[in-house]
């Protein structure tokens, strides 16, 4: 079938790959040069796309087009489209929004406040201890999230981010991301993943989008799937009517999983590994129209091989990216290269964006797939690239591969 991708991120790209391989007909608005390689990338987007190359299915990637009520506009024209509707899309585009949710459904999360303004903000400072969580109330592309550890860092945060804000108590713990495709009524899950939010090895420095994901079917326990599926997916979906990828964005806490956040799409770099570990038994385009068209019955599998992506970022983000720079190795990486920043110039493929590259690989357990990806990160080189060494290493500290005792010692 003709399928219409809208956005050009590596998740789209993943998207894109995955449904090539089940032998559909990619065209993707704007889409990018990795998306070009197995499909038509438009220069058009939204409804004049879809006018142009009249899709059996369409595929919303980002949280921008939702946010702005893409899937609306589809609907009202007969189109099927897999997302949610402008108003169901709050529950990511406003942070105020989805927590007056969660407490009306007594959706486990921190506690919190909401204000208006920078000196609400800094009154409500004092009903939290410290470290505490400061959150821009709209879209800020994974970088509206300041954690500060003392009160003059909140200040300054609550200035930064605000006016309309969420100050909320810090939880710890590990984190999970966890993602279902739902019809509406019924949904089906992914396998856990997890993301590494802060651009320095061992979770320093600012919160960019992402700066590379793994997915292992040991990050929750079937009974902690039961229990996020009951007490925070289902109340959520029932409630609100929820079509699309929904993506709670937990922290497993010694009281359970809490929510952190609620994305109204897949995750990136998440989807990366998703899809790369995704089973050839599922026919993920049958689950995509189903949950267009109301009608889920496909289930997502994973395979049990574990999967990770390395993103590999520019000089300068999560600031201002340098770009131009021709990138290396591309044709020689051993690993699944998706782009996301990336553009053709005259000497071929260089950079374009914040994230340029996710660099996705499996292996037979966590520790093979680690070393397959960054295998993959070895062959790639471009000026300024910068990537985390330790993406999936969390997962390594809590499962350590099985050692080999030495006889005799
Ligand atoms: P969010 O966009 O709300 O998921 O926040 C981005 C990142 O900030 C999360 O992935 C966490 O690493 C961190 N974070 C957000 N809220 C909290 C919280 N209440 N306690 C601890 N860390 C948090
Ligand atoms: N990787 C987190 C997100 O997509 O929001």
């Amino acid at each position: 079938m003709k399928i219409l991708i809208i956005g050009g991120g590596g998740r789209e790209h993943a998207i894109a790959w995955r449904l090539a391989k089940e032998g559909h007909q990619i065209y993707a608005a704007p889409g990018n040069p990795g998306i070009a390689q197995i499909g038509i990338n438009l220069n058009t987007t939204g409804l004049e796309a879809a006018k142009a190359v009249h899709p059996a299915l369409t595929v919303v990637g980002p949280e921008a087009p939702l946010a702005e009520g893409i899937v609306d506009q589809f609907r009202a024209a007969g189109l099927p489209i897999v997302g949610p509707t402008r108003e169901m899309a709050r529950l990511e585009a406003s942070k105020i929004h989805a927590k007056l949710l969660m407490e009306r459904l007594g959706i486990p999360t921190a506690r919190f406040v909401q204000v208006e303004s920078a000196e609400a903000g800094i009154a409500a400072l004092s009903q939290f201890d410290l470290p505490v969580a400061i959150k821009a109330d709209g879209l800020a592309t994974g970088k509206g999230v300041i954690i500060a550890r003392n009160r003059e860092q909140a200040e300054v945060a609550v200035r930064k981010l605000g006016p309309r804000l969420v100050i909320e108590e810090f939880l710890s713990g590990e984190e999970a991301s966890f993602i279902v495709l739902s019809d509406g009524r019924r949904f089906t899950a992914f396998e856990a993943s997890q993301d590494h939010k802060t651009l320095g090895e061992g979770d320093t420095g600012p919160n960019t989008g992402g700066m590379g994901a793994y997915s292992d079917g040991r990050i929750l326990d079937s009974s902690q799937v039961q229990r996020i599926l009951d007490t925070i997916i289902e109340p959520v979906i029932s409630t609100t009517g929820f079509t699309g990828f929904l993506y709670a964005g937990l922290m497993m806490t010694s009281a359970g999983p809490k929510v952190l956040e609620f994305n109204a799409r897949l995750g990136d770099p998440e989807a990366q590994a998703l899809l790369h570990r995704l089973d050839e038994a599922t026919d993920f385009a049958a689950a995509l129209l189903q949950s267009a068209t109301g009608s889920l019955r496909e289930t997502l599998r994973s395979k049990a091989d574990p999967s990770v992506c390395v993103v590999l970022a520019a000089a300068g983000y999560p600031g201002k990216p340098r770009t131009g720079d021709p990138i290396h190795g591309l044709a020689e990486c051993p690993a699944q290269v998706f782009h996301a920043g990336t553009r053709s110039g005259a000497g071929g493929i260089e950079t374009a964006g914040g994230r340029v590259l996710g660099i996705t690989a499996s292996g037979r357990d966590l520790s093979s797939a680690i070393q397959n990806a960054y295998a993959g990160v070895q062959a790639i080189r471009f000026e300024g690239m910068q990537y985390r060494r330790d993406i999936g290493r969390k997962g390594l500290k809590r499962w350590p591969p099985a050692t080999i005792e030495a006889a005799g010692t």
